[in-house]
């Protein structure tokens, strides 16, 4: 049975096809993104349903089933070399919010994996399948033995760390039942699941939803916070592991398709499957993680060094170090990525569509790693020849982590390499360099928006007062009440002036950030004088706008009346850099095609910026295009309407939406004229004419396959072009008589006059060196029967000129070594040259000139007779002079 064949199967019996009647709302799968603050990318199929269990919202619909898309990293070592660990997986999901429970879920379960094939089960044998149950749970065992006819020596009971399930985080939670299937004594020992979970593969995971998880603990054992507000089911089955026992293959990694690309890793390596271990489990952890990657870039990820976008650039890195392992030297990124498209494209069309974008995004991926091991291979040589010539053993910590936080180099490829050479590296200190790391990390996201991670207390507010109507879209000022005060997180019945608080309104003006747009500043006062200066305005919670700020009179009271003002002029310069970045999208999505797809945006009062793949530079006539192309539309003065409407509407009338966005079913979508129409709950202006002038500034990459414009909108754009404007004229007074657009003709006139008189007086002085070289001859110290001249010279002299005193003078000093440094351009360089004689005594120009750059902070060799080099630190010269002058003592004496 194909992957496809079991995922509707699914999702038919869940509709309608039980016999229990219970029909449920098919939902599609959510993007991996996830739209939560304690998740990076979705990990489980209750993720999208979180808001409904825990009651922040209404759900739609009493029961629902889905089959999502999950990405799990915990177990990343694991993937390859166990039968059923993979990075990315989809869950087959049923839920019940309230409505049905444990007795429910079981027969579902049990009915659906038994029922015979043709008629539209799995079909597994009963007296295969293994149950667990929660240690105290006497309720859904008694349910399985009684019930359903489960053996009860097949019903085994465990503890917390196998059967609570939660999500690691603070969240939902409950008691757990698990259905396992036996693959036979050829797998391992007998005794049922607790015995060996590879023999007993884990299949359906059925958590009876009922409490909520506080924060810390571990998986043995972790607080329990409260009861949710209703008793609910949540299941997975995972389709992997599924598909892997009804195609009778012996791991989640040969079924159709992971298969597909582990083939093509195969093929392109030219290794066979099953040859040895080592390399199968190369192939399957390059199977999985190339698919990994791919269906996070297909959700809108791009590679980064932090949160999601580490993890997919963590995936194809391994993915790519993998295939080096196998042997192979080439760019493989496209073929497997194609691969996986092509095995993933059934089941997720998006795929296919956006093929063009997620290979870019890869293959730039790909470009920039090959790039970094270059440039990390050549510092860990510097680093290792060093060493060496100290006689350590070790690579410090400190070099370890350089190579991997400033060049991205994966550590276990520096141990490898290190092992190559016979060196060990610092291991622990270099552990504690990246927790250290790691701290910092979490201390700057924890200061920043997140704000409190823990919403318990933002959940209270909305349990007691609701939500907070946002009526920002059609006033700037409105009454309201207020419905908590936050200090430091917690809530407080009121706080004094100088308090740094957060505050919620039953509604607000203000435009929580959020989709790109800033916040919102302004004022919200109380009757009795007391005045709030609002700073940032965050959304913890769907539908709660929480306002930040501090108190800057009185007392504020929570519950008291308010009058909340926002402040005008920053809202419409905001409004005005989101409108321009809507026609900026669409203008560059007409110039370059469908890739042009926004990845990311900020919309700041006057400037805004706007992120897209591609792989290489916008050509500046795009650019200049584009910016015609949206002035234009400026003076054509178009309306700009928003209309709430239908997903499937807003995608008949070609709106544009954007990847990793969670969407409702109602959405909103804004149009400038009918020209670009985009799903948006930003604030935006009225007409296209009051943005005045749209300026791009640049155009830059940032990170691979990602590049971003930069821009001023209004008043902001018109200062910029008026500053550039006095900047002309004063150029044109400083090159005498020059118009405007006469100065790039005269300026490059002058760059190259200089340039030639540069070289005149370089020559000057190289002569002038020149001729000195009997008086530096004479200053040739004797040390034993070599004549050393070790000197500094004027600065500016050319290099070919440095060589040809450096030999000049050898030759006048017959037997010696003559080194000679100077500043050129403001960096040292460094010139050796040996004689026959010295040589033998093993003085070697290449060997002085390592030593000499070294000290300068560069590089630089030759040849024994003559070598050159430089560097960067100026003041190191006489260090440098010093320590090759050392060198040479040493081998004469
Ligand atoms: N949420 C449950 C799990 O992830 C079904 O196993």
């Amino acid at each position: 049975m194909d992957s496809v064949d079991i995922r509707s199967r699914w999702l038919d019996f869940f509709e309608s096809k039980n016999s229990l009647k219970l029909s449920h709302t098919v939902v599609p799968s959510a993007s991996l993104i996830a739209s939560d603050p304690n998740l990076l990318l979705v990990n489980a199929g209750m993720v999208p349903f979180k808001p409904f269990f825990l009651g922040e919202v209404k759900p739609p619909y009493q029961r629902a089933t889905s089959v999502q898309k999950c990405v799990r990293t915990l177990d990343i070592d694991e993937v390859g070399k166990t039968t059923r660990h993979a990075s990315f997986f989809q869950m087959c999901g049923n839920f019940s919010f309230g409505d049905y429970f444990k007795e429910g879920a079981i027969a579902l379960a049990w009915e659906l994996l038994t029922k015979s094939i043709s008629d539209g089960g799995y079909g597994f044998s009963e007296d295969k399948l293994w149950v667990t149950v929660y240690e105290d749970d006497d309720e859904a065992a008694n349910i399985w033995q009684k019930q359903v006819g489960v053996p009860k020596n097949r019903i085994q009971r465990r503890g917390m760390a196998d059967n609570f399930w939660s999500m690691g985080v603070p969240g939902p939670c409950g008691p757990c039942s698990e259905i396992y299937f036996d693959r036979g004594s050829a797998y391992g020992k007998e005794g049922g699941p607790i015995a060996d979970e590879d023999r007993y593969l884990e299949i359906w995971n059925l958590v009876f939803m009922q409490n909520i998880r506080g924060d810390g603990g571990d998986k043995n054992s972790f607080p329990i916070v409260g009861e949710l507000p209703a008793k609910n089911i949540d299941t997975g089955l995972g389709l992997e592991r599924t598909a892997a026992l009804l195609q009778g293959v012996e791991n989640i990694y040969e079924i159709d398709t992971t298969k597909m690309v582990l083939d093509k890793a195969s093929a392109l390596t030219k290794v066979k499957y099953g040859k040895d271990e080592k390399s199968d489990v190369a192939l399957r952890v390059v199977a999985d993680h190339a698919r990994t990657a791919m269906m996070l870039i297909g959700d809108g990820v791009t590679p980064g060094n932090e949160g999601r976008g580490y993890v997919l650039r963590r995936m194809m890195r391994r993915t790519i170090r993998n295939m080096r392992l196998l042997g192979s030297q080439d760019l493989v990124i496209g073929e497997l990525i194609k691969s996986s498209i092509k095995a993933m494209g059934p089941q997720y069309p998006d795929l296919i569509s956006g093929s063009e974008r997620i290979l870019a995004i890869a293959q730039a991926e790909e470009e920039t790693f090959t790039q970094t091991l270059k440039s990390g291979t050549s510092i860990f040589d510097l680093a290792a020849t060093q060493l060496k010539s100290e006689k350590s053993k070790s690579l410090s910590a400190d070099t370890a982590f350089k190579l991997h936080d400033t060049y991205g180099f994966p550590f276990d490829l520096t141990l490898e390499m290190a092992r190559e050479q016979g060196l060990g590296v610092d291991e622990v200190g270099f552990r504690k360099l990246m927790n250290e790391q790691r701290d910092r990390a979490k201390a700057d996201a924890k200061a920043k928006k997140s704000g409190h991670t823990d919403l318990t207390e933002y959940r209270a507010i909305v349990d007691k007062s609701g939500t907070s109507k946002f009526v920002g879209y059609e006033n700037i000022s409105a009454e309201a009440t207020i419905t908590g005060v936050l200090v430091d997180g917690k809530s407080v019945a009121e706080a004094n002036i100088g308090a740094e608080i957060e505050i919620t309104l039953d509604r607000t003006p203000f435009y929580a950030e959020g989709g790109g747009q800033l916040a919102d500043g302004g004022k919200i006062q109380l009757s009795n004088g007391a005045v709030i200066q609002v700073e940032d305005v965050q959304s913890p919670l769907p539908g709660l706008i929480v306002h930040r700020g501090s108190v800057v009179s009185g007392v504020v009271k929570s519950g008291a009346p308010v009058v909340a003002d926002i402040d005008l002029e920053r809202r419409l310069a905001i409004s005005r850099a989101h409108t321009a970045t809507h026609m900026v999208h669409k203008a560059f999505r007409e110039a370059l095609g469908e890739t042009a797809t926004q990845a990311g945006s900020e919309n700041a009062p006057g400037r805004f910026r706007f992120d897209f793949p591609s792989t290489s530079a916008v050509p500046i006539s795009v650019l200049n295009d584009v910016e015609s192309r949206v002035n234009e539309l400026l003076i054509a003065d178009l309306q700009v309407h928003a209309q709430v409407m239908s997903q499937d509407a807003a995608k008949a009338m070609g709106a544009i939406a954007l990847f990793g966005e969670k969407y409702g079913d109602q959405v909103r979508v804004v149009s400038v004229g009918d020209w670009a129409k985009e799903l948006c709950g930003g604030t935006h202006v009225a007409r296209s004419g009051q943005l005045g002038l749209v300026k791009l500034l640049s155009e830059s990459s940032i990170g691979a396959g990602v590049r971003r414009v930069e821009a001023l909108v209004g008043h902001d754009a018109y200062q910029y072009l008026a500053r550039e404007h006095v900047l002309l004229n004063s150029l044109t007074e400083i090159i005498k008589g020059a118009r405007a657009d006469e100065l790039p003709q005269r300026i490059s006139e002058l760059v190259e006059k200089m340039k030639s008189m540069e070289k005149e007086l370089s020559a000057v002085r190289s002569a002038k060196a020149l001729a000195a070289t009997s008086q530096i001859a004479n200053k040739a110290k004797k040390v034993r029967d070599i004549n050393l001249i070790v000197e500094q010279l004027e600065s500016e002299i050319a290099v070919d000129d440095m060589r040809s005193i450096a030999i000049n003078l050898r030759e006048k000093v017959k037997s010696g070594v003559v080194v000679l440094s100077t500043i050129n351009s403001g960096k040292p360089l460094l010139v050796a040259a040996v004689s026959p004689e010295a040589i033998k005594l093993g003085i070697k120009a290449g060997d002085l000139i390592k030593i000499g750059s070294a000290t300068l902070g560069g590089g630089g060799g030759g040849k024994d007779d003559f070598a050159q080099g430089g560097g960067v630190d100026v003041l190191a010269i006489s260090k440098a002079l010093t320590e090759i002058t050392k060198l040479i003592e040493g081998k004469v004496n």
